[in-house]
């Protein structure tokens, strides 16, 4: 008898300022558009056939309400760049715990090779793993190894 195999929904959350990549700091974030960071992102999910939301906003609350509407949209990991509130934001912290659902932390930049305050994360211990300093490579690699983790895991590896 088929199984019906569901795909994989990841969810990829970007914080504050992301909408201005292209025109930011270009030293910093490169001159990718976060427009074509998700196209680039769509065509890797297609490749790897799994389901992509991508959202962008500058207000924590609606980075939280997207995190705790994702059990109910069965998401089933979550890649984020939380912006600066990686440096601040206990609440998407918390956020993210209360969710359950396993997420990689993205930046483009190299957090660690920048000024000391954005040496903290908030989210790093909690998350599978941090990918930075790529640009928007970072996200295609955050992608290829959560689907990665995500199918280990359904397998019980
Ligand atoms: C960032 C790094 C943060 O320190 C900064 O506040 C950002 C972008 C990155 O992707 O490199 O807005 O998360």
């Amino acid at each position: 008898m088929s199984q019906q195999i569901k795909k994989l929904h990841i969810l990829t959350l970007n914080g504050p300022n992301l909408n201005m990549l292209g025109k930011r700091e270009p030293a910093h974030y490169g001159r990718e558009s976060l427009e074509t960071i998700s196209e680039n992102l769509h065509a890797l999910a297609a490749k790897l056939g799994v389901t992509l939301t991508f959202e962008q906003s500058n207000h924590e609350g609606v980075l939280i309400d997207h995190i705790q509407s994702a059990p109910d949209l069965a998401v089933d990991g979550i890649i984020i760049n939380p912006a600066a509130y990686t440096h601040t934001s206990i609440a998407i912290r918390d956020a993210l715990l209360a969710s359950k659902i396993p997420f990689i932390e993205v930046h483009l930049s190299n957090i660690y090779a920048r000024e000391p305050f954005r040496h903290k994360s908030m989210v790093s211990d909690i998350a599978i793993g941090t990918i930075a300093g790529l640009g928007g490579d970072s996200y295609q690699l955050a992608l290829r190894g959560l689907v990665t983790k995500l199918h280990q895991n359904n397998r019980g590896d």
